[in-house]
């Protein structure tokens, strides 16, 4: 059997009183799509704190190729391979498009030229070579948050994090996310995507999909199976409507 990409194994994360994350366990394969699914306060942002090591887990263990990453800071895991987007977005807002990935790159390339060059690939890969030299400020949204994923691959990732790289888009800036992950996964990139509503596009782009629901795994599964399972139904739905969608 070959070693996961990363494992989260039995991380419970507590704050005061509040269980955010409860014994929670997963993994991800090399160079594939996993998407943690669940609404508000569910736990899907300290979990990406918890795995790049931005927050401590209060108990288990999160390893990656094989090792144990827990208790590392946030830049040796981004050093080991594991790369993440915010929330919140934050570029250098008044940086340009290239310069802020070229600012990234710098980590990994030997000069200020190798670092512009790599950047200009990137905002290839990532559909955003148009706005080289626009502010990062004067960006949409969907293209700031595009940018973000393109710092995050400028550090040459074996995993991507992109939490909520959906919210606020409209279908069609989903769609252009989607293709993105497509292209790192065939670049041999695995993605876990923190995703607070579950879409069509997400479910046909997803290897893999984890519900969430208070800091619990309420299910797991391939994406054609888990949003019929009655847990999941019945989180999302209701009670009252479980019984008529999983027969439908
Ligand atoms: N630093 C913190 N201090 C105290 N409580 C926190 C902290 N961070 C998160 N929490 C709590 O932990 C729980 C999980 O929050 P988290 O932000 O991880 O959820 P989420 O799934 O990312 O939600 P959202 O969809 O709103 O982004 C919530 O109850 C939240 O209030
Ligand atoms: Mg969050």
């Amino acid at each position: 059997m070959t070693t996961p990409l990363l494992e989260v194994r039995d991380v419970s994360r507590w704050f005061g009183g509040v269980r955010a994350l409860s014994h929670l366990s997963f993994e991800v394969p090399h160079g594939r799509m996993v998407s943690i699914i669940g609404p508000n306060g569910a736990g899907k942002t300290t979990l990406f704190n918890v795995i790049t090591g931005a927050l401590a887990p209060s108990s288990g263990d999160v390893r990656f190729e094989g090792a144990s990453i827990s208790g590392l800071r946030p830049d040796q895991t981004a050093r080991l391979g594991i790369g993440r987007t915010f929330q919140i977005v934050r570029p250098f807002p008044g940086l340009t498009t290239l310069d802020n990935v070229a600012v990234a790159a710098l980590a990994k390339e030997r000069t200020r030229r190798a670092a512009r060059v790599r950047a200009q690939e990137i905002l290839e890969l990532t559909r955003l070579a148009r706005f080289a030299d626009v502010e990062a400020r004067n960006l949409t949204l969907a293209r700031r948050k595009r940018l973000e994923v393109a710092r995050a691959v400028a550090l040459r990732p074996r995993l991507i994090l992109l939490d909520e790289v959906m919210a606020g888009l409209n279908p069609a800036e989903v769609d252009q996310t989607i293709q993105l992950i497509g292209r790192l996964r065939s670049l041999g990139v695995a993605t876990v995507a923190g995703i607070e509503h579950v879409m069509q596009a997400v479910q046909k782009i997803s290897d893999w999909i984890v519900v969430l629901n208070f800091g619990e795994k309420l299910a797991e599964g391939l994406p054609a199976e888990v949003m019929h399972q009655p847990e999941v139904v019945k989180a999302y739905l209701g009670a009252r409507y479980a019984d008529a969608a999983v027969r439908s």
